[in-house]
């Protein structure tokens, strides 16, 4: 196989820790790669007034594969005082790069497994019959719409008159039609055809694919008519090419409930931007956390693969490092199997597995230690460690 670049955006906070940490294993394992350096993230919305510099988007561009690690956003007002003074006041306004980069390439399919390894203390438990306790295998795949609905940006807060008329051409806005624009916010949850065919035809596809008996659309479709209600239908109508895979329907908020009763019976999930977003932190909840939340963000040139976590300010100065890299390690992982090189990321996966069945290298996280410098002299390996056992393995 050709060599690949990737490109590589650690981004701020312990993004810059765990992405390295990745760089390693990929090598360690075989991948052939020249990765190039992409600055993304606070410092340079600080400095340069755009925390996704064009040469950024440039190199993805050219590329097609990045890396990312994790940025740190901070709400509007604050973002403005931390501008360099030269900048302010030039109208810049702050907006989360990782939003703006799924926009831009249209990484419209994000992908977010959460599969339990056997003897990671964090997996979620349950009471079986007679006091027992029952560990299920928890093996979910969320597809998460990634570029529409509550995330879209399409939003105001006092809004403008001629939207202020079309709202009011609706009638169910009578309910807010006196309350003084300046007192309104209004975010909008556009869904799209296209999109919702994609979300609900790659969610199927990957079930028939690696042989998850269900699909799940995770919505509201009830109270949320017109795009809970597009997204049902639209996965209504592509089951019907699949009739060796069962459509199930599950409004968010009682999925959140039931969460924990049987998640072993859920396979493959579809939702929108938001309610995907939080169906797929509940499933990485009992599959470990943050700490092993993996996703893909997919566009039909692009793809970038990243934790699901953030930043994590509070430990980005520790040395040693003491953040767990499995989730970085993990979403690499991904990219392997995007690029086609499944038995690199089998590998990769199944060296994890042996350090987590092990139990001797563990991060604070997984000993349920509360994160500090003191975690090491607690028993607690360091980012570092955990990395070189996992190379070990290989
Ligand atoms: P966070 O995910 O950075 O951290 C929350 C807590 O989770 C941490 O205090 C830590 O205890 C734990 N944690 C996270 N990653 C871990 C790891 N690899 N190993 C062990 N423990 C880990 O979320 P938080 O604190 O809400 O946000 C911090 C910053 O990150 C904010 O500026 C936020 O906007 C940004 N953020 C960025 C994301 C991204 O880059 N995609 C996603 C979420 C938050
Ligand atoms: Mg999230």
């Amino acid at each position: 196989m050709s060599k690949r670049t990737v490109v590589t955006m650690p981004g701020d906070g312990i993004g810059k820790v765990v992405l390295p940490a990745s760089l390693q294993v990929l090598d360690k394992v075989g991948f052939e790669a020249d990765y190039i350096h992409a600055d993304i993230g606070w410092e340079f919305w600080r400095r340069e007034g755009n925390p996704l510099p064009d040469r950024t988007i440039e190199l993805l561009a050219e590329h097609k594969i990045g890396l990312f690690g994790a940025i740190t956003s901070k709400p509007k007002t604050e973002a403005v005082k931390e501008l360099d003074p030269s900048l302010r006041d030039k109208g810049h306004v702050y907006y989360s790069p990782i939003v703006a980069m799924r926009q831009k390439f249209q990484l419209d399919i994000c992908v977010r497994p959460c599969r339990s390894f056997p003897h990671n203390p964090l997996n979620f438990v349950r009471k079986g019959p007679g006091n027992t306790i029952e560990e299920p295998v928890v093996d979910v795949v969320i597809f998460r719409q990634n570029t529409e609905g509550l995330y879209g940006g399409v939003e105001w807060t006092n809004p403008p008159q001629i939207v202020m008329d079309a709202l009011k051409s609706h009638p169910k806005f009578m309910n807010f039609a006196s309350t003084p624009p300046q007192e309104l916010a209004v975010s909008t949850r556009i869904f799209t055809q296209k999109a919702c065919n994609r979300i609900v035809g790659e969610a199927f596809k990957y079930a028939r694919k690696f042989g998850y008996k269900s699909v799940t659309v995770c919505e509201k479709p009830n109270v949320i008519r017109e795009t809970s209600g597009m997204m049902l239908q639209t996965a209504e109508r592509i089951q019907k090419d699949y009739p060796d895979i069962a459509l199930w329907n599950t409004n968010i908020d009682a999925q959140m409930m039931w969460l924990t009763k049987n998640p072993e019976d859920y396979g493959v999930i579809v939702a929108g931007n938001m309610f995907g977003d939080i169906v797929s932190d509940g499933f990485a909840g009992l599959v470990g956390g943050l700490g092993f939340a993996c996703s893909a963000n997919i566009g039909e040139e692009v793809a970038v693969f990243e934790p699901t976590h953030g930043s994590a300010p509070k430990y980005q100065h520790l040395k040693p490092a003491i953040v767990n890299p499995m989730a970085m390690i993990l979403s690499a992982c991904m990219m392997l199997d995007h690029v086609g090189e499944t038995d690199k990321a089998r590998r990769i996966r199944e060296a994890i597995a042996e350090v987590i069945q092990e139990g001797k290298t563990y991060t604070y996280d997984m000993l349920k230690l509360r994160g500090g410098p003191e975690v090491l002299a607690q028993g607690a390996a360091s980012t570092d460690q955990v990395t070189a056992a996992i190379m070990e393995k290989l």
